[in-house]
């Protein structure tokens, strides 16, 4: 019985949408883009189909990748994979010569864009977690992302490392379809 009272109550504060008022998002949101802010380097990606875990096909096994944010809410995030075989030696302008093959491998592992970012109201937002969108994407390799918004959890982490504290942000986003995506970058700046 209280069990059940406990799930009700659960499922409808998940169902209700949080809605601070304007001059509480205004400060809680320079808050959370001040926290977010900085440049950041990626560690790594993980992949998964309906929660089981699959090779992360676009970026490869070892991919690298720089995002940054900026506390007046910009981002810009690169990321290519590093395999030799599925990033042929071209150099740009493209030449004559190069094939299309060679170019559409480049094209399929890796990503680059950038626009302007802001927090998400769908879930309850703090200086450590949250979701934000990308977008309107001002610019991006992938002709659709375009003027697309993405919707993109953050968590923040901190861990000490020889007697530092590192700084890590986790990005994490849903593909659709079920595909999920885990983003694991630590700040550098
Ligand atoms: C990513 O790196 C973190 C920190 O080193 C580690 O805990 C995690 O298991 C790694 N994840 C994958 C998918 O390699
Ligand atoms: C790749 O291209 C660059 C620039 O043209 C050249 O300097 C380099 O030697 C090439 N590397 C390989 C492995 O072909
Ligand atoms: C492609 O053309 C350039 C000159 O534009 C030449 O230097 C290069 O050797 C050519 N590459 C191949 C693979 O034919
Ligand atoms: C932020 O929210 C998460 C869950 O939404 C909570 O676990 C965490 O303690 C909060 N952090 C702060 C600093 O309030
Ligand atoms: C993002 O957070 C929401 C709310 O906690 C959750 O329902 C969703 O599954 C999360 N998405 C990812 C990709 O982690």
């Amino acid at each position: 019985m209280r069990l059940n009272v406990l799930f009700a109550s659960a499922t409808l504060a998940a169902a209700l949408p949080y809605i601070p008022s304007p001059k509480e998002k205004q400060s809680r949101d320079h808050a959370i883009l001040k926290a977010l802010a900085g440049t950041y380097s990626l560690v790594n990606t993980s992949s998964s189909l309906n929660g089981v875990k699959i090779p992360d096909e676009p970026y490869g096994e070892h991919p690298v990748g720089i995002l940054t944010y900026s506390a007046s809410g910009w981002m810009s995030a690169t990321i290519t994979a590093t395999e030799p075989w599925l990033r042929p030696n071209l150099t740009f302008p493209f030449q004559a010569n190069d094939t299309d093959r060679d170019w559409a491998l480049v094209g399929k592992h890796g990503i680059g864009y950038a626009g302007p970012f802001r927090i998400s109201d769908a879930i309850p937002a703090n200086e450590t977690d949250g979701q934000v969108f990308h977008g309107p994407l001002t610019v991006a390799n992938v002709p659709t992302w375009v003027g697309a918004n993405h919707r993109r959890n953050y968590t923040i982490i901190e861990r000490e490392e020889e007697g530092k504290v590192a700084k890590y942000l986790k990005i994490g986003s849903e593909r659709g379809g079920g595909y999920r995506g885990v983003l694991l970058w630590k700040r550098v700046d």
